[in-house]
């Protein structure tokens, strides 16, 4: 059996929309912080038969993340020139029930496990391309610390090791067990029905180059500043859809309200948001422990965790 973890990772400057749908190459750079303990441990397995099974989180996948699961494996057959099925078993280790996003540990995760188990020997590069057709953020998830997804690669890229910039991402879960619609199925509805979509493409590299040299000048200040653009312009593009995609809750509003205002008094905290209602707020490690302090007590906030940058995917057991 081969068992591979991979983390969480959060992007700051955003990925949405897609240049290539069937290859699915990002339309947009991103740059991503992977963190520490929000991990996915995923085993893979030669099985005879002529079917994959695929569990996670205890439960037989079947579907739409039952078919992604698939689609991986065939890319990593196809590599290995093998007919073999696999046995796959993921467990997303997140001390939350919250709805985290998943799929970019749960891929990165998958590419590793499943790779060693069909033999096959990939460079972190080729694991990230893997990874990066099944959800392009999961080729980022491939490498630690700080990574870029640019739109002329098919791989992502490490920018800066974790220890580069001394902060938290603090995750504040605004609401627990909702199913939101789908990041694919939101950006390709942005990009058929939103007439900021183009605005928003055409925009991305400068946000992206402006996130990017303030990471390498250590400025956190300005990464912040850039982080809450790139969010607010991702969400202006979806929300412009018809029928606009609207992930914000009542208290994320509340969370991003609060960290402006924690701003406000010399903190230096900045938000962000996915596909999802909950809040991540990036911060120096120096203030995470009081900014923590702040929006625990906010009633918007149900948990709060608390990421250190983190490390690359590994894999763990190898046969
Ligand atoms: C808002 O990587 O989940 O988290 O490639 O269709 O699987 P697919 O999309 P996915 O989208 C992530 C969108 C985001 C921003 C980001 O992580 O860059």
């Amino acid at each position: 059996m081969s068992v591979a973890v991979a983390y969480a990772n959060i992007a700051l400057i955003k990925y949405w929309g897609k240049a290539d749908r069937v290859r699915n190459l990002p339309a947009v750079p991103s740059l991503s912080l992977t963190l520490a303990g929000l991990r996915t441990r995923t085993e893979a397995q030669l099985i005879p038969g002529e079917e994959d099974t695929v569990t996670l989180d205890g439960r037989p996948a079947q579907g739409r993340p039952h078919a992604r699961v698939v689609a991986l494996l065939d890319q990593l057959r196809a590599r290995a020139g093998s007919d073999a099925h696999l046995a796959v078993t993921s467990h997303n280790e997140f001390p939350t029930a919250a709805g985290l996003a998943s799929s970019a540990s749960g891929f990165a995760a998958l590419a590793l496990a499943a790779s060693h188990a069909l033999g096959l020997s990939l460079t972190r590069q080729e694991l990230s391309a893997v990874a990066r057709q099944a959800s392009a953020s999961a080729a980022r998830s491939i490498f630690g610390g700080w990574a870029e997804l640019l739109t002329s690669s098919e791989h992502a890229s490490p920018i800066a090791p974790a220890a580069h910039l001394d902060v938290r991402m603090l995750v504040a879960v605004t609401r627990r067990g909702e199913k939101a619609i789908g990041s694919t199925e939101a950006m390709l509805h942005t990009a058929e029905t939103s007439p900021y979509y183009d605005a928003w493409v055409a925009s991305a590299g400068a946000m992206f180059a402006r996130g990017k040299s303030a990471l390498l000048a250590r400025d956190l200040k300005e990464l912040g500043r850039a982080m809450e653009h790139s969010t607010l312009a991702m969400h202006a593009s979806m929300l412009a859809a018809d029928p606009g995609v609207l992930y914000f809750a009542p208290e994320s509003l509340a969370v991003m309200h609060a960290v402006r205002e924690l701003r406000g008094r010399g903190f230096s905290a900045y938000f962000t948001l996915d596909a999802g209602p909950h809040v991540k707020v990036l911060c120096p490690s120096s203030e995470a422990p009081a900014i923590a302090a702040e929006l625990r007590a906010l009633p918007a906030v149900l948990e709060l965790l608390e990421a250190a940058p983190g490390d690359a995917a590994e894999l763990i057991e190898a046969p």
